[in-house]
Order: structure tokens, then C-alpha cells, then sequence
């Protein structure tokens, strides 16, 4: 599919199939993930992945009632980042954004996640909303990473429309 129609057809979706989601699937777009370029390629995101109904009810339960509906039925991705990496020279940050450039990285490999998923027919809710301790001791997640979404994914229940975006010319400026 092309880039155009893949980012025109990705969209948060909040009802989902229920249908599992095959774990080669979840490789394979995991993969796509770990496509994306990275701070002197240091690669400081990690994913935990609850694929089966046990592991999944384990994950629903540290998101607020309402994500918990959104993302019934899906499979639930943690994803989080190892710190003092991304954007650090020999444990020191290169620049006054220090481990905002590990949270960087991890959007854009989620990014790439969203989409690889849509190609492959399934799609995704990125959830910030979400109990971060609840989710550390859940998954086992230890205190060097910092935990960032959970993303569900899942065959779409809903085809939600096309949300605003803004115009160009309000976020752009050409120098
Ligand atoms: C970092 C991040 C956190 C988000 N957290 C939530 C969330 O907790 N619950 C939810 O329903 N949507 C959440 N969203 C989805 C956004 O609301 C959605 O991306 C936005 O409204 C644009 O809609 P679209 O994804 O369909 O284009 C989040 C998106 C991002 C990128």
C-alpha cells in the first residue's frame, strides 16, 4: 500500500473484533518498529506484549474504565524506553533535552508500529492514559525504563472517520 493511503487510513480505533491477534503478526510489525531511525541508533525502545486473554485482562486492568472499553478484545502493547541512553554520551545528556530524545525515538517507532499494523490489516489506539506503577509491576518493567503508552491492536469494530487536522500554514513557516 502507499505511504499516503497507509497514514490516510490509520486511525484510532476504539472497538475492536473479537478477534486474537495472531503473535507472528505482532512480530512482524514490532519488526517494522525497529526500522525506525534512533539516536546514534541506540534502539532504547522496548515492547511488552500481552497477546493471550490472561496477559491481556492483566494490562486492561491498570487503563481507566474508558481505554479499558476502547481497547476490549485487542491485543495490549507496552511500550517504554531504556533511559540515560538516547541522547547521552558516556552517562551524560549531549543537549538540554536529555531523555526526551529517548521518548522521541519511541514515538517514532511507534509511529512505524501504527502504520505497519494498518498494512497488515489491523489497527491500533495509542493510550497515554494509563496507571504507569500498575503497569511497571504487571509487566515486570524495571525502574531504567520509562513507560510510555499502551497500544491496542486489533481488527477494527468501527470505521471512524477522518479527525481534523490543522492547516498547514498554522504549524509551518517557511524560513
Ligand atoms: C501520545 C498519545 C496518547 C494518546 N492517549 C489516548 C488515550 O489515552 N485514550 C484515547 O482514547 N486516545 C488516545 N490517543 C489518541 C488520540 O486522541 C488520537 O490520535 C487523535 O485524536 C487523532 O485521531 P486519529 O488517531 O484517529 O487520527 C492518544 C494519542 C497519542 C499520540
Amino acid at each position: 500500500m502507499e505511504f499516503s493511503d497507509l497514514a490516510l487510513q490509520r486511525r484510532s480505533v476504539r472497538a475492536y473484533e473479537d478477534k486474537p491477534v495472531d503473535p507472528a503478526l505482532i512480530e512482524q510489525i514490532l519488526q517494522a518498529a525497529q526500522l525506525a531511525p534512533t539516536w546514534k541508533n541506540s534502539q532504547t525502545g522496548r515492547y511488552y506484549v500481552a497477546a493471550t486473554p490472561e496477559a491481556q485482562a492483566k494490562i486492561r486492568a491498570c487503563l481507566p474504565s474508558f481505554n479499558q472499553r476502547s481497547s476490549d478484545h485487542a491485543a495490549l502493547i507496552v511500550t517504554a524506553y531504556v533511559k540515560d541512553v538516547s541522547g547521552f554520551t558516556a552517562g551524560q545528556p549531549d543537549n538540554e533535552l536529555g531523555n526526551q530524545w529517548g521518548a522521541y525515538d519511541l514515538g517514532l517507532q511507534n509511529a512505524y508500529l501504527v502504520l505497519k499494523a494498518r498494512e497488515l490489516g489491523l489497527d491500533t489506539l495509542i493510550m497515554g492514559i494509563r496507571d504507569e506503577a500498575a503497569l511497571r509491576a504487571a509487566a515486570g518493567i524495571p525502574d531504567t525504563e520509562a513507560v510510555f503508552s499502551v497500544i491496542a491492536l486489533g481488527y477494527r469494530a468501527q470505521e471512524p472517520s477522518l479527525r481534523p487536522r490543522k492547516a498547514l500554514s498554522d504549524v509551518t513557516r517557511f524560513l
